[in-house]
C-alpha cells in the first residue's frame, strides 16, 4: 500500500491524501480546483472525521438522571453515540428519559458502592464514561458531615470525591481511557486567592463540596486515563443565553451557564481530540464571540 501523502495548501488544513482518496482528492485535481472548493472537501472531510470518533461508539454516562446528566444523555443519542445510563433507580430513569429508543440502555450505578460493581455496570463495551454526578443533600441536614461507611447516607466525599475515584478505577478495570467530568469553577479556589469568594465559602460550608472534587480531579489526572474535566460556573436551567466563554483552570471566578451548553461542551470532548488531557472553565457570556468547538478546545 502506498505511503500516505500529507499535502499542505496554504490557508487551509492539512489534508490526508492516500491511493484510496477520491479520485475528486487527487493530486491532479487539487491543482485545478478553487479556494471555495478546496474549503467544502476540507470540511467534508472534518465532518467525516468527526462521525468517525463518533459511529459505534457508546457512552457510559454517571448521573444519568441528574439535571446535567439527562441533557448529555440526550445530546449524546442526538449526535448518534449510544449510550449506557448509569442510574440509581431504574423507574426513576425510564420515567425521565425516553427508554423506548434503542441506542439508550439503563443499568444500576451507585457511585458509593465500590469500583467493581461500577466495572460491571461499565462493561466491555462502553467506549468512555462521563460523570455527571453529584451529592444530593436530603433533609438530613447532618449528612455531609457524617463519616463514610457508619452509615448509608452519602456524603459529599462519597459521591463527589470516592465515587468519582471509584468511577476511574472501574474504568482501568474495564480498559476504558476516557473520562469526562463534570466539575467546578472554583475547586481550586483556595490557590487562587478566592477563600473570601462567597461561592467559595459557600459551596465548603456545605461539606467542602469543591476540595471533594478537587481530590477527584488530582486522582483523575494522576491517573494516566486521557480525561477532559469542565469546571461550569453557576448552572442554570434555562436555555443558553451567551455564547460559550472557555479558559484554562483556575482562571474564572464567577458566572454562569446554562445545563444545556454544559451538556453540549461535554459531548463535544468526546468528539475533538483537542479536548484531551485538559482542564478547561466555561461560562457563558451574551457578548462573547461564537467559536467552534475545535477552536475552542485548541485555545486550552
Ligand atoms: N449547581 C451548580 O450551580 C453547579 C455549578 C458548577 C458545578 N456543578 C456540578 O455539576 C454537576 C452536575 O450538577 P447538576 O446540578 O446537574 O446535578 P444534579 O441535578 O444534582 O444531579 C446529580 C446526579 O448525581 C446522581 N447521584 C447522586 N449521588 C449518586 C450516587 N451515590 N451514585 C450515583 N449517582 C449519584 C443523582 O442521582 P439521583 O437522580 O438518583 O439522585 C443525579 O443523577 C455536579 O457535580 C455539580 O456539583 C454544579
Amino acid at each position: 500500500m502506498a505511503a500516505p501523502l500529507f499535502l499542505r495548501y496554504p490557508n487551509f488544513h492539512t489534508l490526508l491524501l492516500n491511493s484510496t482518496a477520491p479520485k475528486s482528492l487527487s493530486l491532479v485535481n487539487f491543482a485545478n480546483m478553487e479556494a471555495s472548493e478546496i474549503t467544502e472537501q476540507v470540511e467534508d472531510k472534518t465532518r467525516e472525521q468527526e462521525d468517525l470518533n463518533v459511529k459505534k461508539k457508546k457512552i457510559f454516562v454517571a448521573g444519568a438522571t441528574g439535571s446535567t446528566g439527562k441533557r448529555i444523555v440526550e445530546q449524546l443519542l442526538k449526535k448518534g453515540f449510544s449510550v449506557k445510563a448509569g442510574v440509581r433507580d431504574l423507574d426513576k430513569a425510564r420515567a425521565s428519559l425516553s427508554s423506548n429508543n434503542p441506542s439508550l440502555q439503563f443499568v444500576k450505578a451507585d457511585v458509593t458502592e465500590g469500583s467493581d460493581k461500577l466495572a460491571e455496570a461499565i462493561g466491555d463495551d462502553s467506549d468512555a464514561v462521563v460523570c455527571a454526578t453529584g451529592f444530593r443533600p436530603g433533609w438530613d441536614l447532618l449528612a455531609p458531615w457524617k463519616v463514610c461507611h457508619f452509615d448509608n447516607v452519602s456524603t459529599f466525599f462519597q459521591v463527589d470525591n470516592f465515587g468519582t475515584v471509584n468511577l476511574v478505577e472501574a474504568c482501568r478495570k474495564r480498559n476504558v481511557n476516557r473520562f469526562i467530568l463534570i466539575s467546578s469553577i472554583l475547586v481550586n479556589g483556595a490557590a487562587m486567592g478566592q477563600l473570601l469568594n462567597p461561592a467559595y465559602i459557600f459551596l465548603n460550608v456545605f461539606g467542602l463540596t469543591l476540595v471533594a472534587k478537587l481530590q477527584a480531579e488530582q486522582y483523575i489526572r494522576k491517573s494516566g486515563i486521557n480525561y477532559t474535566i469542565i469546571r461550569p460556573g453557576g448552572l442554570k436551567n434555562d436555555p443558553p443565553s451567551g455564547n460559550v466563554v472557555m479558559e484554562p483552570e483556575d482562571t474564572l471566578s464567577e458566572g454562569s451557564i446554562s445545563r444545556d451548553q454544559v451538556a453540549e461542551v461535554a459531548v463535544e470532548a468526546l468528539v475533538y481530540p483537542e479536548a484531551s488531557y485538559k482542564v478547561v472553565e466555561i461560562v457563558a457570556r451574551p457578548d462573547a464571540p461564537k467559536r467552534s468547538y475545535h477552536d475552542l478546545f485548541g485555545s486550552i
